[in-house]
């Protein structure tokens, strides 16, 4: 169609009535409902910039889509990271300091492979974390998300904190599956943020639904899918971008 996609959007919205789309730090009293957050920041119109052309190298693709992940996690983590408050010797004095807890780490779950490419500088924004992997291979044909590979531990408290990444919410087929699986282990959807790169109506409407109180940061929501499931215009196969295998 040839709708405008602040339309598109809108009329998403309205209809659901479960999302709610902001460029800015989540509303606290909004638990009942999913939040998209794309921040308006120039860095991110920048990197996406690069990462939609379809003539940048794989490796400034990588690049672009790691820079865009630590954007994106830096605003995922704002207010959210548990602290310490203590103090500090300077060479010339002492302060009052807030620092990062060391004894609760953050969860990362790349979804192999695409995934693991915003987290690439994870580490620079995030003091403590342990990643655990998982891997879903997507069915060209009936777009159904498959599991390969698990290395999620067997049960997570509802406190933990989790962020999961995968950079094209497409469909919403395999970020719904793993989302279900951390679910099942204990974990809270209050406490998961997602990050992506490029978001599209249909998977953010069925996560909306499926999850309320579920917080997504994206560089980018895109109008539609193709009839093979791609985000239009979006920036192609993220993984085969990434890694070199187109
Ligand atoms: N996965 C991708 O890599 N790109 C899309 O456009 C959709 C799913």
């Amino acid at each position: 169609g040839s709708a405008p996609r602040s339309c598109r959007l809108t009329s998403v919205a309205a209809r659901k009535r479960t999302i709610t789309y902001a460029a800015q730090a989540p509303d606290p009293n909004k638990s009942s409902q999913m939040l998209v957050i794309v921040p308006p920041h120039v860095l991110v119109k920048h990197n996406l910039a690069i990462a939609r052309n379809k003539d940048t190298p794989s490796g400034a693709f990588r690049a672009a889509i790691g820079e865009l992940g630590k954007i994106l996690i830096y605003e995922a983590v704002r207010d959210w990271l548990p602290t310490v408050d203590l103090q500090i010797e300077t060479p010339v004095g002492v302060a009052d300091a807030t620092v990062v807890d060391p004894t609760k780490p953050v969860a990362l779950v790349p979804i192999l492979r695409a995934g693991l490419v915003p987290l690439e500088q994870a580490s620079s924004v995030i003091p403590v974390s342990i990643t655990y992997h998982v891997g879903y291979v997507r069915d060209e044909e009936t777009l159904e998300a498959s599991l390969y590979l698990n290395k999620l531990p067997p049960s997570f408290t509802p406190e933990d904190q989790i962020i999961v990444s995968d950079p094209m919410l497409a469909t919403g087929g395999t970020m719904i599956a793993c989302l279900k699986d951390l679910v099942s282990r204990g974990a809270s959807v209050q406490n998961i943020r997602v990050i992506s790169i490029v978001a599209a109506p249909p998977a953010l409407t069925k996560l909306g639904d499926e999850f309320p109180g579920l917080k997504v940061y994206t560089a980018m929501i895109d109008p539609e899918l193709n009839d093979v499931g791609y985000i239009i215009p979006g920036l192609g196969d993220a993984g085969d971008r990434a890694f070199g295998t187109v």
